[in-house]
């Protein structure tokens, strides 16, 4: 027995929204504190309607962090930015059925990196600069997640 679903290997194997956008309107990252793997999410925003009409990952992380990415990317392209920002990881497990607990951090990595995109892009950045800095500051906040 396999401890990821189908439809998670499925996504992992043939992910849909793996790759870069290259002018994004905004760009979020997030890091992983248990593996040290990091997630990035580029975002393509309707500017009047504040609807996400595009958007992308790109990760080195596990199987649990690029399909739970890919159903994020699925759920939300559509979506306003203020329902994309209310997407928890239970619609996510919803998407893909079921995700090992121990997996838990990888699963949220892609929501994570979601909001910090959206922050971005309301901060008026549309890239993720001092990448390092950012990830350091991620891991405090990470642990309270535990
Ligand atoms: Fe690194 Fe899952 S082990 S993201």
């Amino acid at each position: 027995m396999h401890m990821y679903s189908k439809k998670t290997l499925n996504r992992f194997k043939n992910p849909k929204f793996a790759g870069e956008i290259k002018k994004a309107d905004a760009v979020g990252e997030e890091g992983n504190i248990k593996c040290g793997d990091v997630m990035r999410i580029f975002l393509k925003v309707d500017k009047d309607k504040g609807i996400i009409t595009d958007v992308k990952f790109q990760t080195y992380g596990c199987v649990a962090a690029i399909a739970a990415s890919d159903a994020m990317c699925e759920i939300v392209k559509g979506k306003t930015l203020e329902q994309a920002e209310k997407l928890t990881w239970n619609d996510i497990v919803k998407e893909l059925g079921h995700v090992p607990p121990i997996k838990y951090h990888c699963s949220i990595l892609g929501t994570d990196a979601l909001r910090d995109a959206i922050e971005n892009y309301r901060k008026g950045h549309d890239t993720a600069k001092g990448t390092k800095n950012k990830i350091i500051a991620n891991k405090s906040k990470s642990k309270k997640i535990k």
